[in-house]
């Protein structure tokens, strides 16, 4: 979900409304806002697109100087608009907006009930209203004292905002385990679920942190603990510019955000890769670098296109450190009891820096002691806050739900700090660790030939768009960049697809194969390669159809596949950086053509802040 609120002089309204469309990716099965105009607290909520809730408002009041929106992804009941936020108390005196999940609003809505409130909506936001609402009648307290006592009651994650009639100049808002930033104006405040909606207005924001309760007006900000003691607010300048989070005349998020690659890889080495010195330098990774160099153990905790990241890594730090690499879900690592020894090391792999498993999976292994990197996107947010050292991917604000460059860049930041360790280590010679510097630096250059390819995949997207399942496959550096190549056909263009290491696809997939189910390959010329051109022909010889992405010059795989693709030929280690382009550009351009709203497709979100 996002969130975004406003404070200050201006009409609150359109500020809301254009934050909440920056903020959409974060979710869109319905959006709403609240605002206050002296005494009037109106409150508009809609189910669908943040647009659905501006044709929804027109021609309604829409005064006020003080405000709260909502764009939600659903957890607790369905995209309605009674289950829109914001919710408002029983007595319609404050409203509310909430991230997150209350794992205990069960029992408080049954002591609500006993009490006397009924609820509108199926969500546990609502319920918190009401409880603030009780607490602040029944002890005949502040605002602010009601919502402390309250959140020592809750169980669970969340960031809060709310508007009351009864403080008209003040939002209350808190946060535990959710994101939240405030952006700090002349005499006028921003808060949102990050800064993207807060960049045009300010570039002086606030992270709060877990725990803390931010009592905002338009020229004071407090901030406290849940025990009442005033927290010193650390102020930070950001240093993203707007045209970052616009389209910048593309059409989608999606499309700009694959062809800003060789930019983004590039931002990622700057500074970190010098070549002729034959040096890495990673600030990022100082104090903790003798627990990272001599570990005998390395495990990845992520989800999603992070967690692909996570299995490429595997394959270059064990190959280039020599030690053994263990790549989790982090929604299973954390609930299984796992094996974690004091000293282990654990990179936490996220765009957002935000997703809820990944944060709990590290809090957990910290407090056992395990030593925590942090390789996010997102300047800030709470993955890095909660590791002890960490590299950041610097790719830039990715908005398309579907990750992209910033996973390409995730890939950079991971070989570098294998690179670098490995040398310290003393497992790669000089002579091979100058070379994958040098060729580290082509990558740019190589990854924009790729996308030179661009129109030529566009063709076969026409090609193949209506099939109703794929087959992505591939080998050792390629096996993970096949299960990514699947996952963003599913996401962008809903058709089932399933990436596999291409010799297992004989113990089962291979019955799916018929000229209906078409296989993309990942067979570019590595070590692997005369294995993998044996499994185009494995599925060749039952009829299916082979789209290959291939080197640069090969001259045996076009005689057998239907559709080839070439991109450059770099060191295999290196290769998912490049070889993953043509499948981001081929799921993006079935999704187009099949006339779905890539950068925000069905049912997900780009930042899961809910476990
Ligand atoms: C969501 C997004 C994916 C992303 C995953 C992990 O599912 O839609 O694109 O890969 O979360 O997110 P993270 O921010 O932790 O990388």
């Amino acid at each position: 979900c996002g969130i975004v609120a406003y404070i200050g002089d201006r009409d609150a309204y359109p500020i809301l409304i254009k934050g909440l469309k920056r903020l959409e990716y974060r979710g869109y099965d319905s959006a709403g806002v609240a605002l206050l105009d002296g005494n009037d607290l109106r409150v508009y909520r809609k189910k669908g697109k943040v647009s659905d809730l501006e044709a929804h408002t027109e021609g309604k009041s829409k005064e006020g100087k003080i405000g709260i929106g909502h764009t939600r992804w659903a957890t607790h009941g369905a995209p309605t608009d009674a289950n829109a936020h914001p919710h408002t108390s029983g007595d319609g005196r404050l409203a509310i907006i909430h991230n997150g999940i209350i794992e205990n609003y069960a029992s408080l809505k049954k002591e609500l009930i006993s009490k006397g409130h009924s609820f509108e909506s199926e969500t546990d936001t609502e319920v918190l209203g009401h409880f603030i609402e009780e607490i602040r009648k029944s002890n005949q307290c502040s605002l602010e004292e009601a919502v402390r006592i309250a959140l020592k009651r809750v169980v669970g994650a969340y960031v809060i905002v709310i508007a009351s009639k009864d403080d008209p100049g003040t939002l209350i808002a808190a946060r535990k385990g959710s994101p939240l930033v405030i952006g700090v104006g002349r005499d006028e405040h921003f808060l949102a679920s990050d800064a993207t909606p807060i960049v045009e207005y300010t570039k002086k924001v606030i992270y709060v942190n877990d725990h803390e309760i931010a009592i905002i007006r338009k020229d004071e900000l407090v901030l406290k603990n849940l025990t009442n003691e005033e927290q010193t607010p650390y102020i930070h300048t950001l240093d993203v510019e707007l045209e970052a989070i616009e389209k910048g005349g593309y059409d989608h998020f999606m499309i700009k955000e694959i062809h800003e690659q060789p930019n983004t890889i590039r931002d990622c080495l700057r500074g970190r890769l010098d070549v002729e010195a034959g040096r890495i330098t990673l600030g990022g990774i100082r104090e903790y670098a003798a627990n990272l160099n001599n570990t005998d153990r390395i495990v990845f905790v992520a989800c999603g296109t992070s967690w692909h990241a996570g299995l490429v890594a595997e394959y270059v730090f064990e190959e280039l450190c020599r030690v053994p690499v263990e790549v989790e879900y982090a929604s299973e690592f954390r609930y299984r009891n796992p094996v974690i020894r004091e000293g282990d090391v654990i990179f936490a792999v996220s765009q957002s820096g935000e997703t809820a498993d990944t944060l709990v999976a590290i809090e957990g292994a910290k407090e056992k002691g395990a030593i925590i990197f942090g390789i996010c996107n997102v300047v800030g947010s709470s993955i890095p806050r909660a590791s002890h050292e960490g590299v950041y991917t610097h790719a830039g604000p990715e908005i398309g739900v579907a990750s992209t460059k910033a996973f390409t860049a995730q890939l950079t930041v991971l070989t570098l700090i294998a690179l670098k360790s490995a040398h310290e280590r003393g497992t790669i010679d000089d002579k091979r660790f100058r070379e994958l510097l040098a060729e580290l630096y082509r990558i740019p250059e190589k990854v924009k030939q790729a996308l030179d390819m661009d129109e030529h995949i566009r063709k076969i997207a026409g090609k193949y768009k209506d099939a109703h399942s794929f087959l992505f496959l591939g080998r050792r550096y390629g096996f993970p960049v096949a299960l990514e190549g699947a996952l963003k056909l599913k996401e962008i263009s809903y058709i089932h697809a399933e990436g596999y290491p291409a010799a297992e696809m004989k113990h089962g997939h291979i019955a799916l194969v018929d000229e209906n189910l078409p296989s993309v390959f990942i067979a570019t010329r590595d070590s692997s390669y005369e294995k993998i051109v044996s499994n185009i022909q494995e599925i060749k010889a039952r009829g299916g159809k082979v789209i290959a992405v291939v080197s640069e010059g090969d001259d045996v795989i076009p005689q057998m596949a239907d559709d080839v693709i070439e991109v450059p030929e770099t060191d295999e280690l290196l290769m998912p950086m490049v070889s993953v382009i043509p499948l981001q550009l081929l799921s993006y351009h079935i999704g187009t053509m099949k006339g779905y709203n890539v950068d925000q497709p069905r049912n997900l979100a780009k930042s899961v802040t809910v476990e």
